[in-house]
């Protein structure tokens, strides 16, 4: 432990990812980056069977959402239970950050609709979102590990989170 605490050039702050995927996309782009995170000196877990504990059980994290949209706007079913504790239970989560990024096509008029659903309930309890929400339209432009890439870098430069 030491020897970590020695190399480390600036304070590694945890992230907890929250995954919402059918297909498997948008658990590959979370993976990705966790990966980018960690390779600048942050901690990272990915949670595909996200729970409310996994918000309120660390006070000193940020959250990083990943989630695609289905059906007409859905959500994933893996993550539709984390919506639905959120607005029955209402936590208070002032003084969270977190950091939103969405997988949809914009052939469908309910593009990212998902995790705009998430976004607007995390705002609802307080939480702060850290950047604009990413919106990646997988049916154009770059890969979508590249957008991300290129978001989370500015979205942590911005921040100050380093
Ligand atoms: C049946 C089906 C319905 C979809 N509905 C939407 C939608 O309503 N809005 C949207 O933005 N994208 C929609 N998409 C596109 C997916 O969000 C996109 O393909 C995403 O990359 C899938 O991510 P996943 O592999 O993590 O599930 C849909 C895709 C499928 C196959």
């Amino acid at each position: 432990m030491a020897a970590l605490f020695a190399n480390a050039s600036h304070a590694m702050s945890h992230f907890t990812l929250l995954v919402g995927s059918t297909l498997g996309s948008a658990e590959d782009l979370a993976e990705e980056m966790a990966d980018q995170l960690q390779s600048i000196g942050h901690s990272t877990v990915i949670h595909t069977s996200p729970q409310l504990d996994h918000i309120l059980i660390a006070p000193d994290h940020y959250l990083l959402l990943v989630c695609s949209t289905h059906g007409a706007g859905d959500l994933p079913d893996n993550i539709q239970p984390l919506l639905e504790a959120l607005q029955q239970q209402r936590p208070p989560l002032q003084g969270l950050g977190y950091l939103a990024v969405g997988l949809g096509d914009t052939s469908y008029d309910t593009f990212c609709h998902a995790i705009r659903r998430l976004d607007q309930q995390l705002e609802s309890l307080g939480a702060s979102r850290i950047g604009d929400r990413l919106e990646i339209d997988v049916s154009a432009g770059d890969p979508p590990e590249q957008q991300a890439q290129i978001w989370l870098d500015q979205c942590l430069n911005e921040a100050g989170i380093r």
